[in-house]
């Protein structure tokens, strides 16, 4: 960021960790604290050809019959929006906040899935998806607990998954904490199984190396 680029943040994890909620007080913090912020979210992030893109990558009927080629579908998805919204915003230095990422296609399509993690490693080593976050928020909690949260919101869970779904969700969420261990110095892992306002002081703890300021803005908060 000493090159006047903004910071780009990740959240991350299964269904119901409350990602979205998260994301939204974070916008609000890093606004308080003086900062030029843009919030996104993967797969799509607005516009024709992402939401297009998102709404064929969630639809069972769609996703079921893909394949490997699921993997390169969200790489297309990605690479447009870095190229149409991400990237530019990094470069005018505004901050990017962006809910779900790469590390979303490890866990689902590599650890979940079992499709070979090599390959995603491979494509996402290409520009322009070979852009990392500077910090990754891995909002951690159960299955049982997120899927049952994503149930009282009314999802009635994800769209697509079985009677296995539970047994999918342990392995995407094993593959999150394999990933965070990994790569410690970019990826925090944050408990998530609590209210949103606990989880929203451990998301501001986890980031106030990177944003000065950010701890006083969230105390503003209502
Ligand atoms: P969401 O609205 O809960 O973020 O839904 C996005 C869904 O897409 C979620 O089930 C996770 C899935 N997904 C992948 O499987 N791979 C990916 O790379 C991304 C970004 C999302």
């Amino acid at each position: 960021m000493s090159d006047g680029r903004g910071w780009f943040i990740t959240l991350e994890g299964i269904e119901g960790a409350g990602k979205t909620t998260q994301a939204e007080l974070l916008v609000r913090a890093l606004r308080t604290a003086g900062r030029r912020v843009v919030a996104t979210r993967e797969p799509g992030g607005g516009g024709l050809v992402a939401e297009t893109l998102r709404a064929l990558l969630k639809e069972p009927a769609v996703w079921k019959e893909l394949g490997l080629a699921e993997i390169y579908l969200y790489a297309a998805a990605r690479a447009h929006h870095l190229e149409s919204l991400v990237l530019p915003a990094l470069a005018d230095g505004r901050d990017v906040i962006c809910d779900r990422y790469l590390d979303s296609t490890r866990a689902y399509q590599g650890f979940g899935r079992g499709r070979p993690r090599q390959i995603i490693e491979d494509l996402h080593a290409l520009p322009p998806l070979d852009l990392r976050p500077d910090r990754t928020l891995l909002l951690d909690l159960p299955p049982r607990v997120g899927l049952a949260r994503a149930r009282e919101r009314g999802e009635d869970g994800p769209a697509g998954y079985d009677e296995e779904s539970l047994a999918f969700f342990e392995r995407v969420r094993g593959g999150f904490r394999q990933i965070a261990e990994d790569d410690p110095s970019r990826v925090r892992v944050v408990d998530a199984d609590a209210p949103p306002e606990e989880v929203h002081a451990r998301v501001i703890d986890a980031l106030v190396d990177l944003v000065p300021g950010l701890e006083s803005a969230a105390g503003k908060l209502p």
